[in-house]
């Protein structure tokens, strides 16, 4: 088990950091929505975390040929996806589980989606319900709701559906089987979750949109879609953890470069724009999505209320709670109970471990009460396998220095974040 030791900074940083890990989401629907053209994509900055790798893995096994110069990684589509003769490992991805199921659901083949122990418990039926509702066969532990999930894929019904849940990773499914059937479908949620699906592949010639009533129509695609040729901008979930430590550490400041600027993607910035840090965004480009910095200046930071728009700052809270900690006044995260399926459960591995520092709390079934004004202690914290759980504390400990076990899971989605923590000291 692989163990992080972190010491206290002795002094601020002024920093402008340009090798943030690529976007998980976008990098992990590269991998997969090449699948759907008939032409090779081109993708510079592919995220290289066992996550997305393991998307373009399962990519290869249904026929892709994959070429990587170590700066663009080329994916060629096969004439038509071949039923795999082995299982596919989505390793710790929930992204790569849901999103594999929907598209794989109208394919015509046998395929064995799994990961590992993480991902093997974590809530399926969320996308096995809807999927089987349209036709699908699809069968797993405990009645499809846990993986390894078994998919006979072939010929899917349109559909209706509106989702109790604002997921990117519900959504992206059923989009990815509403293409493929022959009608027209309909899908709803009551939050606009991250839409980067609905982005690229209409930039890749589908037609998605989303009608007066809220309604977002799937038109299905007669032929293959045009290649994807794009660089995977910096995700704004891995870069908030020198957000968080610039928000927390006296007189710091970072530049956030080539970062999506995706509406449904900063929330955690406002918040912390909210609790009274200085945060700018500077948009650079479009290309998908807007593109450019962000730069953020600590300031003395106030508690704040968190409990709208949870979907879009859903993977930040684990950090957020590291500056709340220490904030002024009493902070509280609500209705956030998807935080409980999360790579673990976010709730009672940010409380037990704020606690470990020091900080005192209240659990709540759908989120907790920080009281603030902490003042951080060393502790050894149990990231629960869980990347944001360990890169949360690591940011914590720069103010306190900290022990993190089981960091292992960081390669997940953040292979260099130990060092651009190192970074900070020089
Ligand atoms: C993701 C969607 C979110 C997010 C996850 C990535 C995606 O999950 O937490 O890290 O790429 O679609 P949910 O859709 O389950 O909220």
């Amino acid at each position: 088990m692989e163990t992080l030791n972190i010491s206290a900074l002795s002094q601020p940083f002024d920093i402008v950091i340009d090798n943030i890990a690529s976007d998980k989401s976008i990098s992990h629907r590269c991998a997969m929505f090449s699948l759907l053209s008939n032409k090779p994509s081109t993708i510079k900055n592919y995220l290289r975390g066992e996550d997305t790798m393991d998307s373009l893995k399962i990519a290869q096994k249904l026929g892709a040929t994959v070429e990587d110069n170590g700066d663009i990684i080329t994916i060629t589509p096969p004439s038509k996806l071949t039923e795999p003769d082995d299982i596919l490992d989505c390793g710790n991805a929930g992204t790569g589980m849901r999103l594999y199921a929907g598209l794989l659901a109208g394919i015509e083949g046998s395929f064995v989606l799994t990961g590992d122990k993480y991902l093997r418990s974590r809530p399926m039926k969320r996308v096995t319900n809807p999927l089987r509702d349209i036709g699908a066969k699809i069968d797993g532990r405990e009645d499809g709701n846990k993986a390894p999930l078994h998919i006979r894929g072939g010929k899917l019904k349109s559909f209706k559906y509106h989702s109790p849940i604002d997921s990117a990773q519900v959504k992206s499914a059923l989009i990815l089987a509403g293409i493929q059937s022959d009608e027209i479908s309909y899908y709803k949620e009551d939050l606009l979750s991250r839409d980067h699906t609905e982005r690229m592949l209409n930039g890749m010639g589908a037609n998605i949109s989303t009608n007066s009533n809220g309604w977002i129509e799937i038109n299905p695609i007669k032929e293959p879609l045009k290649p994807l040729n794009l660089t995977v901008p910096t995700d704004p979930s891995s870069a908030f953890f020198f957000a968080v430590a610039a928000a927390i550490v006296p007189n710091a400041k970072v530049t956030l470069k080539n970062v999506t600027l995706n509406p449904t993607r900063i929330e955690a910035y406002k918040v912390l724009q909210q609790m009274g840090v200085d945060v700018e965004f500077i948009e650079v480009e479009n290309i998908y999505e807007p593109i450019g910095d962000i730069i953020v200046k600590n300031n003395k930071l106030q508690g704040v209320t968190v409990d709208k728009n949870i979907a879009w700052l859903i993977d930040e809270l684990p950090c957020l709670s590291i500056a709340m900690s220490i904030a002024d006044g009493k902070s509280v995260v609500k209705n956030a109970q998807e935080l409980r399926v999360k790579e673990s459960d976010r709730i009672s591995a940010v409380v037990n471990n704020l606690k470990l520092c020091g900080v005192s709390y209240k659990e709540f079934e759908d989120g907790y009460e920080i009281n603030g004004n902490a003042t951080l202690h060393k502790a050894t914290i149990n990231s629960c396998g869980d990347h944001r759980i360990a890169m949360s504390f690591a940011i914590a400990g720069l103010l306190c220095g900290m022990e993190i076990e089981d960091t292992q899971c960081i390669e997940t989605s953040f292979p260099n974040f130990t060092e651009i923590l190192n970074s900070l000291r020089v």
